[in-house]
């Protein structure tokens, strides 16, 4: 489906996909602020980015509790972009959040207890300046607390109004299947499945991918261009590149030896890009929204300009099957 217009502007071409067996239907394309949107990050700059997003379609966005840094920070950063600068524009949003990382001392402080995710979500609300989510996740399964006392939690949440829809992040097949028959049962069905899959790592393919599509869930899937690695950014350059992901300290999930582990795997695929005519970063997300199941791939972005390519990867014709085959073997 594609909007042609919305409250902030023209919309470029985005196209929707329906979310599972759902009434909601998100972006091709979805913006996340795990990076980018601390404390520490432009003010101004995150700003423009809201609103271009918005002007390209890209109307959800993705936050968790611990996302800054320092945690919290980006949704505070967020809360007050939402209220400051776009205010109007909350009903063409679809905001979520999610609770179970580490986030205060003590026994209540992380993972699935209703304890910790009502007073996540809480907390949550306080510093998006919210009355509710659209979507609240759990973000981690609990390997301790029975999976009955956090679905009751996420059924409550919603039977509260404080959040629209539940979502699940990184639950492996078994304990997906488990929650989403509690859920159904509670008459609150999972609305979103949240998993990495990028060119580099496939593993969901084997479990999470095929287990939310069996469930008729909707499939939101993270670090696309794994962290800026699948732009090709890190290749031919004997220093890392300032001001990247990889180069700056506050990142914790990638560095230089993730950069340096994963390098030769890249090249192949920059030649194949090459080859193909098309940047790495076309490559990367334009197969991963022709893969079956699908439903929007959940970038980050750290300036306009890299929010605008990735936007550009919707919309457009399909990969070759022939590129599509050679990129099955890689
Ligand atoms: N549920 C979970 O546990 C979980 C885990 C991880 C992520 N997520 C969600 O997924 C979202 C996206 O994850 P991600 O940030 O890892 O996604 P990603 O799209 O793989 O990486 C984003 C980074 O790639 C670089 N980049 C993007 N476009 C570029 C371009 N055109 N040219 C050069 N560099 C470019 C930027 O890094 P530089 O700073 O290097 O420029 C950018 O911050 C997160 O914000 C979060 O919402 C969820």
């Amino acid at each position: 489906m594609l909007y042609k217009r919305c409250g902030i502007g023209y919309i470029i071409g985005m196209k929707y996909r329906r979310c599972g067996r759902s009434g909601v239907l998100l972006p091709e394309i979805s913006l996340g602020l795990w990076h980018n949107f601390g404390a520490g990050d432009d003010r101004v700059q995150n700003a423009a980015i809201i609103g271009r997003a918005l002007e390209l379609g890209i109307c959800h966005f993705d936050l968790a509790d611990n996302y800054g840094p320092p945690p919290g920070s980006a949704e505070e950063r967020f809360g007050n972009l939402l209220q400051q600068e776009f205010a109007g524009y909350r009903d063409e949003m679809f905001i979520s959040t999610k609770a179970g990382h580490l986030m205060w001392p003590g026994p209540y402080g992380d993972w699935g207890s209703r304890k910790h995710l009502i007073a996540g979500l809480d907390q949550s609300l306080r510093r998006l300046k919210l009355d509710y989510v659209d979507v609240f996740y759990h973000h981690r399964p609990d390997p301790d607390t029975p999976l009955e006392e956090t679905i009751e939690a996420l059924v409550q949440i919603v039977r509260s109004g404080k959040a629209l829809y539940i979502g699940l992040s990184k639950y492996p097949a078994a304990a997906f299947n488990r929650a989403c028959a509690l859920l159904a049962e509670a008459r609150v069905p999972c609305l979103l499945h949240q998993y990495r899959y990028n060119l580099l790592d496939r593993s969901c393919e084997t479990g999470m991918l095929p287990a939310t599509r069996d469930q008729g869930c909707g499939s939101i899937v993270f670090s696309p261009l794994a962290q800026g690695m699948l732009t090709g950014k890190y290749l031919n350059t004997p220093v890392l590149p300032a001001g990247s992901r990889a180069e700056r300290s506050d990142s914790v999930f990638l560095d230089a030896a993730k950069v340096s582990a994963d390098a030769a795997r890249v090249a192949t695929l920059q030649n194949l890009a090459t080859e193909a005519g098309l940047p790495l970063t076309q490559l990367a997300l334009r197969w991963l929204l022709q893969r079956g199941g699908v439903t929007s791939v959940l970038i980050g972005a750290r300036t306009v300009e890299q929010l605008e390519d990735c936007a550009a990867a919707t919309g457009q014709e399909a990969l070759s099957d022939d590129l599509m085959n050679l990129l099955e073997k890689q």
